[in-house]
């Protein structure tokens, strides 16, 4: 399989804080890959220089062939970034807060209009398209925020931290939602500090440190390093690569 996404050597430094230390990993065409790790791991971070927001202090990533660094118009035209703090209009409805955005990315009123609709049918929100997002719980806002990201008709989706704090069914949703686009062809980035999401959605995981990617590898790759695959939990697999507990 194609890797889609290529990370080499990303580093990032706020004051005193080594927030991503030398990361590499690639993601393969149409693969979900999950980052994971604890409060403060640097997910977000690596998110951010992945997705041209931030610059690396060091490394760079290609992503659909082009450079994050050089190339960032290219690469921002093939990502759709749903960021880890809501990013919407509250008083606009689903609808308007969509074609904004479709706006935004270059459609045109109609073809916004159109996207809009069948993006909100994708999040199951068509029967609440109408209704100003302020109205909204706290999962359903998180779709609207994942419909925005798709807007773009992105070939790579970055979710950060997609379901913390939601309701089940909106969590069921958003899986459902994922899966439904890797079906078609999508490529996902997906972090969390769930571990049993990730064990459940991801087909490759990295798990990440204290800045450093500490282990990367398919589900029942990284338990059959720790014992039995059929037995072994991702949270007994973080105990054993860092010999702590993730919830720590
Ligand atoms: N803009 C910033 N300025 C200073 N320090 C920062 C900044 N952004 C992140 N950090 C620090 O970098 C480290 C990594 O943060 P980051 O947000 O990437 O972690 P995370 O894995 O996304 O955590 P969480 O699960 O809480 O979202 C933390 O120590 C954080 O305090
Ligand atoms: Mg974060």
């Amino acid at each position: 399989m194609d890797d889609f996404l290529a990370a080499d050597n990303l580093s990032k430094r706020f004051d005193g804080v080594q927030a991503v230390d030398s990361v590499s990993f690639a993601i393969r065409s149409q693969e979900i890959f999950g980052l994971l790790g604890p409060n403060g791991a640097g997910k977000t971070t690596t998110i951010r220089m992945l997705s041209t927001v931030l610059a690396p202090d060091g490394g760079d990533v290609e992503i659909g062939g082009y450079s994050v660094t050089r190339e960032s118009d290219e690469v921002r035209k093939r990502i759709g970034v749903c960021p880890q703090e809501l990013a919407l209009y509250p008083e606009l409805s689903a609808s308007d807060n969509l074609v904004f955005f479709g706006r935004m990315a270059g459609l045109s009123g109609r073809e916004a209009k159109s996207l809009a609709a069948d993006t909100l049918e994708r999040v199951g929100l068509a029967d609440r398209a109408k209704d100003a997002v302020r109205k909204y719980s706290g999962g359903m806002k998180r779709r609207v925020n994942i419909a925005i990201a798709l807007m773009s008709r992105p070939q790579l989706l970055f979710l950060d931290e997609p379901t913390v704090g939601i309701d089940p069914q909106s969590r069921n949703h958003i899986f459902d939602t994922v899966l439904a686009l890797r079906g078609e062809g999508m490529t996902v980035l997906y972090t969390t500090h769930y571990m049993e999401e990730a064990d459940r959605l991801c087909d490759r995981i990295g798990v990440m440190d204290n800045g450093r990617l500490i282990a990367l590898g398919a589900p029942a790759e990284l338990k059959a390093q720790v014992g039995d695959p059929a037995t072994t939990t991702l949270e007994e697999v973080f105990l054993n690569f860092t010999g702590r507990s993730l919830r720590d």
